[in-house]
């Protein structure tokens, strides 16, 4: 067992085989949850995992959990997911590379002969990234018991379409209750989507927890008037408060160094016409820092910028805060498993806390659950260009099947 390696190049030519379901001309992936290119990878992805021996059922959140047998039925099974939805300029990595490299642990297992003590649960999550629909996580959320299943299915995208529609129009509609078993583990791969591992040349980051995550969504209501004729004085202009607004936003992370960020990232201008003062602006933001308390400091500073700015700009500000997470720790001896794989295998690691949300977080709170990171190039990602390697792919991948590996030996010694 010590022997075995993942396929490093076959994992590689698999992620690249995924990329065309959605794929952009400029090299990325635009597949938004349960839209026809989501369908398309779960299709493929389903067919993949039959023919790795796997039994496929689909739960009533549309996640898709792929079964290899185990030498007991009876334990709850060791799991491995992540994600195959996107931004709408995403990349080739993000989620799938967590995706994909459980699916090359199944095949090499398979190709091994080796077979886990207990069964192995392959898992794609729906709703990950909370762009297309919000919140983030959903099923995992809804699996954790985070979401009602009702709420999740009533959220709706920026058209007016609802969840459980889509879902239903996609054909992923699944019969099995979410959740109906529970999981012995869960351990997720992914790539650090930050510079630092890539930086500090490590191959593999251990991850220990993750920052805490506020979202807003923020709506300004001014007045629209003539771009010609109304004088600047007289104006009560939602797009020229808002701006105000996100440079503020901006400046809350900056007081808070060297770990808290703010983003603004979704802007919708109403009436959007080049000669209309514009009435109102949609937009949302998105806080993050590892300490709760700072994150909640940084809370109280954003409501009272978009109070103060817009009684300034003479225009008025509802702000709604739709999602939080608190930073989390992830299971002692899922972390130390990860690490102790990655030191046997020979990379180079350090430990690492996640600046991005993960399905992971939400599984933490039902089951014992870890992460490993892999670099990705410069940093970059929620990117089309986001980049890796194949020998970090590979390495990662490996980190995953040993911990998994290891993880269910040691379970199965300590029931005896
Ligand atoms: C997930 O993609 C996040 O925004 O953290
Ligand atoms: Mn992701
Ligand atoms: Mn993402």
């Amino acid at each position: 067992m010590k022997e075995l390696r993942v396929n490093g190049e076959r994992l590689w030519q698999t992620i690249m085989e995924t990329a065309k379901f959605g794929g952009t001309a400029k090299g990325g992936v635009c597949r938004l949850t349960l839209s026809d290119a989501d369908r398309q990878v779960r299709d493929w992805f389903v067919r993949e995992c039959e023919v790795a021996d796997c039994s496929v059922s689909i739960d009533e959140m549309g996640s898709i959990f792929a079964r290899r047998p185990g030498k007991a039925d009876t334990p709850p099974p060791v799991a491995i997911g992540s994600h195959l939805d996107t931004q709408p300029s995403g990349g080739k990595f993000d989620g799938i590379a967590g995706v994909l490299s459980g699916l090359e642990v199944v095949r090499t297992l398979k190709e091994a002969g080796y077979t886990t003590n207990a069964p192995l649960e392959l898992i794609d999550w729906t709703n990950e990234e909370g762009s297309r629909f919000t919140p983030p996580m959903l099923a995992s959320g809804v699996f954790a018991g985070v979401f009602e299943r009702d709420f999740a299915y009533s959220v709706k995208d920026r058209d007016g379409k609802k969840f459980i529609e889509e879902l239903e129009r996609i054909g992923y509609h699944g019969q099995k209750k979410c959740p109906d078993h529970k999981l012995g583990a869960y351990f997720e791969l992914h790539i650090e989507q930050g510079p630092v591992l890539e930086a500090e040349k490590k191959t593999i980051g251990v991850v220990t927890g993750m920052q805490g995550q506020r979202w807003y969504e923020v709506t300004v209501t001014g007045q629209e008037a003539h771009a010609g004729s109304t004088p600047m004085h007289l104006r009560h202009d939602a797009m020229v408060a808002c701006g105000r607004m996100v440079e503020a936003i901006n400046k809350i992370a900056l007081n808070h160094p060297p770990f808290a960020v703010s983003t603004v990232g979704l802007v919708t201008v109403r009436p959007n016409s080049r000669n209309v003062v514009p009435g109102s602006v949609f937009f949302t933001v998105d806080l993050r820092h590892p300490d709760d308390d700072v994150l909640l400091h940084m809370d109280g500073e954003l409501r009272e910028r978009v109070e103060v700015i817009a009684g300034e700009s003479g225009v008025s500000a509802n702000l709604v805060n739709n999602w939080n997470v608190a930073s989390m720790e992830f299971d002692p001896e899922c972390i130390s498993q990860v690490r102790k794989a990655a030191g046997a295998l020979g990379y180079l690691y350090r430990d690492i806390i996640s600046g991005a949300g993960h399905d992971a977080i939400y599984i933490a709170r039902v089951t014992p659950t870890g992460m490993i990171f892999i670099p990705c190039e410069h940093g970059i990602s929620h990117n089309e260009l986001e980049n890796t390697t194949p020998e970090y792919i590979a390495a990662g991948a490996n980190v995953l099947l040993h911990t998994v590996v290891a993880y269910d030996a040691a379970r199965n010694a300590a029931m005896r």
